[in-house]
């Protein structure tokens, strides 16, 4: 008897611990969103080791193994939207609705994690069409509409959203429009963004690269630590150097650019994209820039 009291009480203590986690850390729970720091997978759906890939495992693994920002390159094809890198022809992940249901099953199965979502839009798609992508893969329900423009003060914690159970932030580089789609934010009006297509291992910069002529004043940072190797005017992405990146710190190393845009900017860096997550040390590094 006195075992079965004990082994109640040692359940429900293990489910509200597991409920007061958010993403992962209960001490992420009382943060406003604007104020954590996460490890980013960028070209998320270019899942291979071909020249044009930039993930070694698929996105529903991205998502199990911790990484909650996922940024992804769409194109209109053949009346389509789907995840191509930079053209449907050179390489082509499927539909954006298959991609989408990915996050949707992650975050049925997963009611305490914040998930971030960036997807570029070269081709000017009509920002409804990926509403119309987002309601067929059921992941609008999880999406989360700002009341109004957002200042970095305004930005609920990560435990609010949670509770609302929009738990999904959306954001996209161009054409969005929230007359139309409430929910898909205009990424510059939130972010600026660091060069991306770097090409030196040192990673010695953190300047603002876009939006361009923005003083960074009000917007969170988005920092694009991912190494190219330029091949006669072609980029690809140096996969030899994935761990050395990916490194919690040394030259070159997340940590470093983050110390430095710190320094620079006098802010962490909230959203840090790579390439490869899993070579390296990324949740070191993330764990390290929100003092866990
Ligand atoms: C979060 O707030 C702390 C304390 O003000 C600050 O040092 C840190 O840079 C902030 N991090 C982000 C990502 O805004």
């Amino acid at each position: 008897m006195l075992l079965k009291l004990f082994s109640t009480f040692c359940l429900l203590i293990g489910s509200s611990t597991a409920q007061t986690a958010c993403n992962g850390n209960a001490a992420l729970c009382s943060r406003q969103y604007s104020n954590v720091s996460q490890i980013g997978t960028h070209d998320s759906a270019f899942v291979g080791s071909l020249p044009t890939d930039n993930q070694g495992v698929s996105v529903a693994d991205q998502l199990n193994a911790g990484i909650r920002f996922l940024q992804a390159q769409t194109h209109s094809f053949l009346g389509e939207i789907m995840l191509c890198h930079t053209s449907c022809w050179e390489e082509d992940s499927g539909l954006l609705t298959d991609y989408l249901s990915t996050i949707k099953t992650f975050m049925d199965a997963n009611p305490n994690e914040v998930v971030t979502l960036l997807l570029t839009n070269q081709d000017s798609i009509d920002v409804s069409d990926y509403g119309t992508a987002m309601s067929s893969a059921g992941l609008d329900k999880y999406a989360y509409t700002p009341p109004k423009q957002l200042a970095l003060s305004d930005w609920p914690t990560l435990q609010e959203l949670i509770t609302a159970n929009t738990r999904l932030v959306m954001f996209m580089d161009y054409h969005a429009d929230t007359s139309k789609v409430s929910y898909i934010l205009d990424e510059f009006t939130y972010f600026w963004e660091t060069p991306y297509d770097v090409t030196t291992p040192a990673f010695p910069d953190c300047s603002i690269n876009r939006p361009p002529g923005s003083n960074g004043d009000g917007l969170m940072m988005i920092v694009n630590h991912f190494l190219d190797l330029d091949i006669l005017g072609i980029l690809i992405p140096d996969d030899s150097a994935d761990t050395t990146t990916n490194a919690a710190t040394g030259t070159g190393s997340i940590g470093a650019q983050a110390d430095l845009c710190t320094s620079l900017h006098g802010v962490k860096p909230h959203f840090i994209l790579v390439d490869y997550f899993e070579n390296g040390d990324v949740f070191t590094a993330q764990n390290t820039l929100n003092g866990l």
